[in-house]
């Protein structure tokens, strides 16, 4: 048998959809993006929703419209992709970076408020493998001091915290639609926004800052989507609530069968939806092998896995301090521990079985 850790699912739908733009001729960004724009504001509950080529380039694109730049703070967790990080160096301003949760490995809301300076003027919250993270403790620290709520919802379309959906709860929400990811367009995004000025400055930002044909009134880029990817996106999106079932009830599957002595599995906070982009397991000093030789066994036995990541953006070179002691040891622990299974929505029964069978055997 063999899984693959991701897999994306495609379909007749997507490529009858991607035939029809081809045939039409529009194939830069048209009408389906349009229509792609207002069906996903609509599924998050935003009022505005602005699509954008990758997730990276949302959250460029979501930091510059906060007028975030050179001399600015921009507090991010340290477990994360490192996307969520180099997006703000992007802009010039710097990532103060903070430890997670050891059991959701979502940012701490303590950690955020320690963090603050006179200098921070945003805050980007990552909704983890697709686990929403404690927007309401985040959101207490931004309001008190005035900062911006970016959420990272790029591993976490459909997620859902105290009745809001991801993209919803900040202001701002980005999303990618990378090939992995619970609905995809190949590479693609959408920031998400019910500020009327965010949503016109996004606009201008990801076309040339361009306000009229020909007319440009800031440096902007072009980070506009395909209608070819839209289409993609729009069939995707009517399939996503199907997809996050499956992930939830194959992350569910796991929850009841996997059983080793130093296998932890996921936790899920209380009120939230969690959309398992990705099924996280951490191996503790009980775990009876080395993850390196677990990773290896796994793979003899056709069952794919991925770690999430092995280096915290805190010790990545780009951004290391070495006269630093290590400011976010929870993260640097997570980074050496956790392992991600395979939990998309094309399992089936057999390879969910025969992956907790093969993961039970261990001794
Ligand atoms: C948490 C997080 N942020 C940002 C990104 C960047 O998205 P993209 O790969 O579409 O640029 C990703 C995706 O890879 C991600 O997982």
């Amino acid at each position: 048998m063999q899984i693959p850790v991701a897999r994306p699912a495609i379909g007749q739908d997507e490529i009858s959809a991607v035939t029809a733009v081809l045939e039409s001729g529009m194939l830069a960004s048209g009408e389906r993006v349009a229509e792609f724009e207002r069906n996903f504001a609509d599924y998050c509950g935003s009022t505005h929703a602005v699509a954008i080529n990758n997730g990276t380039a949302a959250l460029h694109a979501a930091l510059l419209a906060a007028d975030i730049g050179q001399g600015d703070e921009v507090i991010v967790p340290s477990f994360t992709f490192f996307a969520t990080a180099s997006a703000v160096s992007m802009t010039g301003a710097k990532p103060v970076f903070v430890d997670v949760h050891e059991r959701t490995f979502n940012i701490d809301p303590a950690q955020v408020e320690n963090a603050v300076t006179p200098r921070t003027k945003a805050v980007i919250g990552v909704h983890l493998f697709g686990q929403p993270f404690d927007v309401t403790g985040v959101e207490q620290v931004c309001e008190s001091h005035n900062l911006t709520l970016i959420e990272d919802a790029a591993q976490a379309q459909g997620a859902i915290s105290h009745g809001e959906r991801a993209g919803a709860m900040g202001h701002m929400g980005c999303f990618s639609f990378y090939a992995t990811k619970n609905m995809t367009t190949g590479e693609g995004g959408m920031v998400t926004t019910s500020d009327k000025a965010f949503n016109e400055r996004l606009r201008l930002l990801i076309n040339h800052g361009q306000s009229e044909k020909y007319l440009h009134t800031r440096i902007g880029y072009n980070y506009r989507l395909t209608d070819v990817a839209a289409a993609i996106g729009l069939v995707q999106l009517k399939k996503l609530e199907k997809f996050n079932m499956r992930r939830r009830k194959n992350a569910e599957y796991f929850d009841s069968h996997i059983s080793v002595k130093g296998l932890l599995t996921p936790e899920v906070t209380q009120g939230t939806h969690h959309v398992y982009h990705q099924y996280v397991v951490r191996l503790t000093d009980e775990f009876p092998m080395k993850r390196a030789d677990f990773i290896e066994y796994l793979k003899a036995k056709g069952i794919g896995t991925a770690v999430h990541y092995p280096i915290p953006l805190h010790h990545q070179p780009v951004y290391a301090r070495a006269d630093e002691p290590d400011s976010c040891p929870v993260s640097t622990s997570l980074a050496g521990s956790v392992l991600s299974i395979p939990v998309h929505p094309l399992l089936d029964q057999k390879e969910l079985a025969y992956i907790c069978d093969t993961i039970n055997r261990v001794k």
